[in-house]
């Protein structure tokens, strides 16, 4: 097990190839996120996601992050919101003694709500002992279509924090 891990959630593709530059930039174990209960259509996900849903994710992603001192947390914006898959992790996450960064994906070029979410997970990091030690906005694809790996290599060049 590495020290370092980036835990996401993808829908459509586009956290998960963007997960994976940052793994393999600093190093680190690729650790995705599944809904535990039947996947929703756009309507229900995105309503989900503005009443501040927690879905509790599958098996044990907190045991998998115990021995890490580095996590990185990334999932796409939902309805405006923080998603309520990446909640649900973090409604349960320790996170006491590690330093997290942070990232958020969605259609919009403008990143409309990005700062509001990145705030909003910032909080949960605290309120479970970690130290936000970074955060990125990145423009993915529109809803059900998939970011092209080089655009999101090129956006994720411009995060200086990331080490
Ligand atoms: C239910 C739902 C709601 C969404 N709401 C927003 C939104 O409010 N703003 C936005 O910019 N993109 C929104 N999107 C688009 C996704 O954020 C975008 O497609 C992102 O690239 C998806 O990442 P993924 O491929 O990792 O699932 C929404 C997508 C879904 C499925």
């Amino acid at each position: 097990m590495k020290d370092k891990a980036v835990v996401f959630f993808s829908r459509n593709g586009s956290t998960r190839i963007a997960a994976g530059i940052i793994a393999e930039k600093i190093d680190a174990e690729l650790i995705q996120l599944k809904a535990r209960k039947a996947r929703h259509g756009f309507v229900v996900s995105g309503f989900r996601a503005v009443t501040k849903k927690h879905l509790p994710p599958e098996g044990d992603p907190w045991g998998q992050i115990q021995e890490c001192s580095t996590v990185v947390l990334g999932a796409p914006i939902w309805g405006g919101n923080a998603n309520p898959v990446m909640n649900g992790f973090l409604a349960r996450a320790d996170l006491t003694g590690k330093k997290v960064y942070l990232f958020t994906v969605q259609a919009d070029p403008e990143k409309a709500k990005s700062d509001e979410v990145l705030a909003h997970y910032s909080q949960r990091v605290e309120d479970a002992g970690g130290t936000v030690a970074g955060i990125f906005a990145l423009t993915g694809a529109s809803p059900g279509k998939t970011a092209d790996e080089g655009v999101l290599r090129e956006a994720l060049a411009g995060w200086e924090q990331l080490k």
